[in-house]
Parts: structure tokens; C-alpha cells; sequence
């Protein structure tokens, strides 16, 4: 029988004791990604926080999520949005604070929502105590938990190039050294060789873990691990600010520091760990891979960011699905994701000017129904776009540093459109970033009372993706591959079989099925529910998603 942090499964709401003791919610549900500032707020200061995504837990909990990941909650000067932590035991206040983070997590776990909190090991804040101790002298305890070098007559100590771009060594005046940090310089850098420094790391992650959170998404954790050579990167990439990050990611150490960690979560029941593992454009997913390759040594999941950076095409999805399903080692686990915080929303990312509604549809089907867990991002299910923001609305400190080239983060980031009420229900404060001007017609409200909208068509996928193993752990089979813009694969699981057909193209395609048996449609965006699917005559409409239950004679 299935736990659920001590709790036999009879005592769960029904429809969740069916499920048998293979039924890992990490692996078989779907994980929705929260950006706490933008979600809900609920005291109107215009910025989101804990209580708003506790008053929208029913909400979620309809929608049908299994767990939600929070990008970070804890305090935070917010150079970097949160990702800059100045405490790994607190909650920022302008989130609320641990009672309110208990609250949640009690809320949610009794909906059977698990919580994952983001988890950024790489680096602190630079008002971090540790930092702020470690910088006060040379011989202070704390020195080496960051990376402290002396410089090359008068330079930095080698050529180290921030992953945003520019030096990544800051000269310390008071103690004359510099300290490294691969993002911004208020995010110094951890040192994950010192023994002291890990064993402290290790004992916040339990604090979390004791206090019955379910798993971590780890913030960059191919940075992590530094090497002992501090070796020059090789020339820039013609980009002068940017570098090949050889000799600064995907080091032995960080798949050592994952290990450790993933020992550290099995020693509590149905933790999970996901690693964030990004590979410049057009993504490579061997080196996401290479983390789960130890199996219970390495992470349970890793992100594998090319179908984010794929354009619209059937072949090229087809080409990185296969080669991410090759990838994984027989005890791993893969994951999808379409949509990010840095990475804008995908709806806009398709680089189609036409149709964008239409693929982001087909997309969503073939999120929620390959084999892996399906990651969504908040306000994705109503179908949210990226906002238009003008120059002075951006607040991500990379837009500012690189406009007009690059406009920064925040267009991914805009508040969750609830209503079409003043701030999209969002707030009755103006919000931290500015609601896309789409809200009165792309809202929540709204599109639960259309049942042709996004949101519904996510809650079924959801709803279906529940129902059937076939869907959740099922194995997948291509039968078309990309070809004239269709994709078409099996889910199989035991006697259920279903059938995915995708066309990605505006064009009606005649779809060769013919050693395929007649089902009944479970789900699409042009046949009615339940119809018959009599393979030997099927015309793919364009731009049709359809789900079959082959399993269900016609
Ligand atoms: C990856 C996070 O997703 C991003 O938002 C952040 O800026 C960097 N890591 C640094 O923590």
C-alpha cells in the first residue's frame, strides 16, 4: 500500500488509494511551477505571495496537479528575484513567513499537492552571514566556504567569464583578494570542496526535509562543482562578455555533490530531487543525462531544456524526444518542460507568426502525454503569453544590462491572469511587473466557463494523463516520426494501449495506420469525445491533437 509521509494510503482521499506501490508521485504525476511573486497576492502590496497560492489551492488542486515547485521563497535581497538567498531557514517577508510556508505545506498535502522548494547551492547573496563572514579577513573560519584567489600581477586570477556575461572575479578591498561568482557579483559563490561548508549546506536541506517538504528542484547544479585547477575557459565565443564554459561546468565534483545529495534524500521516504542542467542553444541533452547516469547515485530528474529551444517542427520534436528517451539510463526517469521563468512562455516561443494558439494546443497534448514527467508553468494552462514590457518596466537587472538586445526575463513573469477585474485579480495593488493587456479575455474566469478554452483542455489532459496508466508510466512507441509535419506514437501499459496522433502542420495529412486497431476517441481538439477512430480512414485536420483508446473497441 501506497505512504504518503507515514500515512497509509486508505486514510488518502479515493482517488488516490487505487494506486499501487509503483505509483511515485514524482514520476507519474504532473509538477506545476509556480513564480511566487506573480502567482496571487494576497496582502496587495502588489507583489505575490505564500497566502495567495494557499486561497488558490482549490484551484490547483481542480486542475489536477500533483505537486507544485516554488522558484525561491526564502529571504532575499532580490538582486536576482530570490535566486540570491540570504537565509536557507526563513521565509522572505514580502512571501510571509514559516507559519505561512507550514500552513501551505499542510494545505496542500492534505489535497495530495507535494511542495517543492527551489534549492540554490551554487552560490549565497552577498548579505548572507556566511559571506559576510567569510569576507571579514583572510583567516576567518568561514574564508574558505567561498572561493577566495589573489590575482595575477594586478588581474584577476584567470579569465572567468560570468554565465550573464562580464568577469566573474570581484576584488575585495578590505582583504585584497577576489571572490568568484559565475552570475552576478551579489551572488558569491559557494565552495563545495570545504567539508565544513557541506555538512552545514546538508543540514538546511534537512531542516526542509524533517519539516516535510518533498523534494528540491537544484538551481544550476552543473556549475556547482569547480575543480581544483582553475584552468582559463577558452576564447570567446565572438560575443567578447560571454566565454565556453569548459573548465567551469560539468565537472566530476558536481556529479559528486549530486550523489551525496541524492543519499541524503533517500534516507527520507518519496523525497525527489530535479536538476536544472543548461546547455547553450540547441541544448545538448547528454549533459543533463550524464546526472542521472549513476541511477540512484545521481538525481531523479534533470531538465532537458531542447524541445524549449526547438522551432516548430514535428521532426525536429521528434529527433529530440528520441534522443532524450535514448539518453536515459535504464533506472532513470525523464521529464519535459515546455515553459520557464528565464525562458519566456512558449506560446510566443514558436517563432511562427501564425497559428500560435493552434501549436500551443497541439503542445499541451504532447506535453501531458509522453513518457516522463510533464512540467508546467504557471498560467501556461490558460494559455498566458509573454507581456510587452517598455524599458522602464524591466526590473530583471539583465534586461537592463543588455537592452534593446535582450530584454531580460520578466516578459515570462508577468502576474497570473485571474479575472478580467482591474489587475487581473491579481492584486487590488498595481503589481510588481505589469499584467499583459490581454487579461480581459485570457483569464481564469473566463475560460472555466468555456469549455473550449486552454484551461480546459489542460484539466482534462491532466484528468486523463491520472486515469490511465497507459499515459502516466507507460512506454512509448513512435510510429510516425515527424514525417510531413505528424507525430504519432503509442502508450502502452499492461492490456492498455493508446494512441497520440499530433499534426503540426496546417495542412490535412492522410494518416497511414493501418496495422493499428479501431479505439474510441479519449480526447481532441477536432473529434468528438468517444467517437469512433477507424484507423484505415483517418485525415488528420491541421494543427489536430487526438488521444485513442485503443483498448476500447470502436
Ligand atoms: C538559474 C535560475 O533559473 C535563474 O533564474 C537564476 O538567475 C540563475 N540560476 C542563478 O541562480
Amino acid at each position: 500500500m501506497e505512504s504518503f509521509h507515514g500515512k497509509q494510503a486508505t486514510d488518502l482521499p479515493a482517488d488516490f488509494s487505487h494506486r499501487d506501490n509503483n505509483w511515485l508521485w514524482w514520476k507519474h504525476g504532473v509538477i506545476y511551477h509556480i513564480y511566487p511573486r506573480s502567482f496571487h497576492d494576497s496582502n496587495n502590496d502588489g507583489i505575490g505571495d505564500l497566502r495567495g497560492i494557499i486561497g488558490k489551492i482549490d484551484y490547483l488542486s481542480d486542475l489536477g496537479i500533483d505537486a507544485i515547485w516554488l522558484s525561491p521563497v526564502y529571504p532575499s535581497p532580490m538582486i536576482d528575484f530570490g535566486y540570491d538567498i540570504s537565509d536557507y531557514r526563513e521565509i522572505d517577508p514580502v512571501f510571509g513567513n514559516l507559519n505561512d510556508f507550514r500552513e501551505l505545506l499542510e494545505i496542500a498535502h492534505k489535497k495530495n499537492i507535494r511542495i517543492i522548494m527551489d534549492l540554490v547551492m551554487n552560490h549565497t547573496s552577498n548579505i548572507h552571514q556566511w559571506f559576510k563572514e567569510s569576507r571579514s579577513s583572510v583567516d576567518n573560519p568561514k574564508r574558505d566556504w567561498y572561493i577566495w584567489k589573489k590575482g595575477r600581477n594586478g588581474n584577476p586570477p584567470n579569465n572567468w567569464k560570468t554565465v550573464f556575461g562580464g568577469c566573474a572575479w570581484e576584488f575585495d578591498e578590505s582583504t585584497q583578494q577576489y571572490y568568484l561568482h559565475t552570475f552576478f557579483k551579489e551572488q558569491p559563490d559557494l565552495n563545495w570542496s570545504n567539508e565544513d561548508l557541506k555538512k552545514t549546506f546538508f543540514n538546511e536541506i534537512r531542516y526542509w526535509l524533517d519539516m516535510g517538504v518533498d523534494g528540491f528542484r537544484l538551481d544550476v547544479l552543473n556549475l556547482i562543482g569547480k575543480g581544483k585547477h582553475f584552468t582559463n575557459n577558452p576564447l570567446p565565443l565572438g560575443i567578447p562578455l560571454l566565454q565556453k564554459h569548459k573548465y567551469t561546468s560539468n565537472l566530476p565534483e558536481s556529479h559528486h555533490i549530486a550523489s551525496d545529495l541524492r543519499h541524503l534524500l533517500n534516507t527520507y521516504p518519496e523525497r525527489m530531487c530535479v536538476a536544472e542542467v543548461y546547455s547553450l542553444p540547441p541544448g545538448d541533452s547528454s549533459i543533463a543525462a550524464s546526472y542521472l547516469q549513476s541511477g540512484d547515485n545521481g538525481v531523479n530528474m534533470a531538465f532537458d531544456f531542447s524541445l524549449m529551444l526547438r522551432s516548430w517542427n514535428a521532426r525536429k520534436y521528434f529527433k529530440a524526444i528520441r534522443k532524450w528517451y535514448d539518453l536515459i539510463p535504464e533506472n532513470g526517469w525523464p521529464c519535459h518542460v515546455l515553459s520557464n521563468h528565464d525562458l519566456h512562455r512558449h506560446l510566443d516561443r514558436f517563432r511562427f507568426r501564425r497559428n500560435k494558439e493552434k501549436k500551443a494546443r497541439v503542445a499541451a497534448m504532447l506535453l501531458l502525454t509522453l513518457k516522463g514527467t510533464p512540467f508546467l508553468y504557471y498560467g501556461d494552462e490558460i494559455g498566458m503569453r509573454n507581456a510587452k514590457l517598455r524599458k522602464h518596466e524591466i526590473l530583471d537587472p539583465l534586461g537592463k544590462l543588455f537592452w534593446p538586445f535582450f530584454k531580460g526575463r520578466d516578459k515570462g513573469r508577468s502576474p497570473m491572469q485571474w479575472t478580467d477585474d482591474h489587475h487581473a485579480g491579481f492584486s487590488e495593488s498595481k503589481p510588481w511587473l505589469p499584467v499583459n493587456t490581454d487579461y480581459p479575455e485570457v483569464n481564469v474566469r473566463s475560460q472555466k466557463n468555456d469549455e473550449s478554452s486552454f484551461f480546459h483542455l489542460y484539466r482534462r489532459l491532466i484528468h486523463l494523463r491520472k486515469k490511465h496508466e497507459a499515459l502516466n508510466r507507460g512506454d512509448w512507441s513512435p510510429l510516425i516520426n515527424g514525417r510531413n509535419g505528424l507525430l504519432v506514437y503509442l502508450r502502452v501499459f499492461g492490456l492498455e494501449k493508446i494512441i497520440v496522433l499530433l499534426n503540426f502542420s496546417p495542412k490535412r495529412r492522410t494518416v497511414d495506420l493501418t496495422d493499428i486497431s479501431k479505439g474510441r476517441v479519449l480526447l481532441s481538439t477536432h473529434r468528438p469525445v468517444d467517437e469512433a477512430f477507424i484507423p484505415d480512414t483517418i485525415v488528420a485536420e491541421p494543427f489536430e491533437a487526438t488521444i485513442v483508446d485503443l483498448s476500447k473497441a470502436a
